[in-house]
């Protein structure tokens, strides 16, 4: 087996593992589906999961525009019969009506500038895909009468900095530290809109810090992936505050139980909901558990935390999500993790390929002096 085949497997397992039953294979059976952002870390894990529901009658259609992927190579879509990749923008008449001729009846809208760093560096773009993104969208979602629209939002972008934990949805903050936060904010904004006015049934989904395999390292990119490339390459881990601070990390597979879900019931319609494992590690647990998996006895190093970085812990309370989609995470903190390094270790090369970091440089290790240059320059 190749390491696409096995990571088809591996969501084959995750199926009949989670519970997505009859029920929900009966629900998407024979479906057009389109995936935005679906060459992305969750999206490419996404459309193997739906490629498999909608079954040989049914087809995935994906749209991304590769912004986010070195080289532009479609590396992360995994070749499936009943799946249509189309290189393509969000904000792109042309491209909207390319994949809406496809009739899709239920939209995820996964495509995004990720993230905070990457939004602080170009806020015009983060503006531009995240807000004008959506809305384009939605309009293409209501002109051609889709049933259900499930927007990837995201935990970071609601709640601030010190709210009480663990954060339940009816608590909101506008207090918001980058402008990838005020975005993804905004699209559930817009998703409340097009539902109140248009009737569309739409279901935003608060996804916390995900992981697992998929998601190549980067200097825009979240911890966990970045952790365990310099790791097997021996290098020093970069804590950027005193590493106590916590996140609530998602193994990807459960997020795309939560977005199967979302596609389907009724209860979800019109409402938001966290997509979480509902637990918190430590990054400095989190950099011994990597170095030990790894090997790697370089000391972990000490940096400042970024400007934007405040929120200590991270912890989401996920009863509604269990409550409205019977949403329940499968795959605890140390099976994911071995999953996490077992695809490493298994798409090393093409993950070597595909790792984008600038000479000498990764956003976590960027000192202040620097991200102010970047600030300043762009
Ligand atoms: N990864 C996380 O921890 C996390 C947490 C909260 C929310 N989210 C949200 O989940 C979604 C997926 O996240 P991910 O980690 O898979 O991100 P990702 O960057 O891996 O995937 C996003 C994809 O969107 C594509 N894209 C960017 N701009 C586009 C455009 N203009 N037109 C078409 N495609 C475009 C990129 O090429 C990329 O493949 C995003 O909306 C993100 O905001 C992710």
């Amino acid at each position: 087996m190749n390491h696409d085949e096995r990571r088809v497997a591996h969501v084959d397992d995750y199926l009949t593992r989670c519970g997505l039953g009859e029920e929900h294979r009966r629900g998407y059976e024979g479906r057009s589906i389109l995936v935005t952002g679906g060459a992305g870390a969750i999206g490419s894990n996404l459309s193997v999961a739906l490629s498999r529901l909608v079954g040989p009658s049914g087809r995935v259609t994906i749209l991304d525009n590769l912004s986010a992927v070195k080289d532009r190579e479609p590396w992360n879509v995994v070749p499936l019969p009943n799946v249509m990749f189309v290189r393509g923008d969000v904000r792109s008449d042309a491209d909207l009506k390319r994949v809406f001729r496809e009739d899709p009846s239920i939209v995820f809208h996964l495509a995004a500038f990720f993230a905070n760093q990457n939004s602080v560096d170009y806020p015009e773009t983060s503006a531009d895909v995240d807000v004008i993104g959506i809305v384009k969208m939605l309009e293409y979602a209501r002109l051609s009468r889709v049933e259900r629209f499930v927007y990837a939002s995201s935990g970071c972008a609601i709640y601030g900095s010190y709210p009480e934990l663990p954060l339940k949805e009816d608590f909101v903050s506008i207090r918001l530290t980058t402008p990838y936060q005020i975005n993804k904010m905004t699209g559930e904004m817009y998703c409340n809109f097009y539902h109140h006015h248009y009737g569309m049934k739409t279901v935003n989904c608060r996804f916390f810090n995900s992981y697992g395999p998929g998601e190549a390292p980067g200097q825009y990119r979240n911890v966990i992936p970045n952790f365990i490339y310099w790791a097997m390459q021996g290098r020093s881990l970069p804590i950027t505050g005193t590493g106590e601070e916590t996140r609530d990390f998602t193994y990807v597979l459960d997020l795309v139980q939560g977005l199967v879900k979302a596609g389907h019931a009724e209860a979800a319609v019109g409402t938001e909901f966290n997509l979480a494992a509902g637990r918190e590690i430590s990054i400095r647990d989190l950099a011994s558990m990597v170095n030990e998996a790894t090997g790697n006895d370089a000391p972990i190093r000490f940096t400042p935390r970024r400007k934007w970085d405040t929120k200590p812990r991270l912890l989401a309370s996920i009863d509604r999500a269990r409550e409205l989609i019977g949403y329940e995470p499968v795959v605890d903190f140390p099976e994911g993790f071995q999953e996490n390094i077992r695809w490493f270790r298994d798409a090393w090369p093409t993950i070597q390929r595909a790792a984008d970091f600038p000479p000498g440089m990764s956003s976590a290790v960027r000192g202040a002096g620097t991200v102010g240059v970047h600030k300043g320059e762009r």
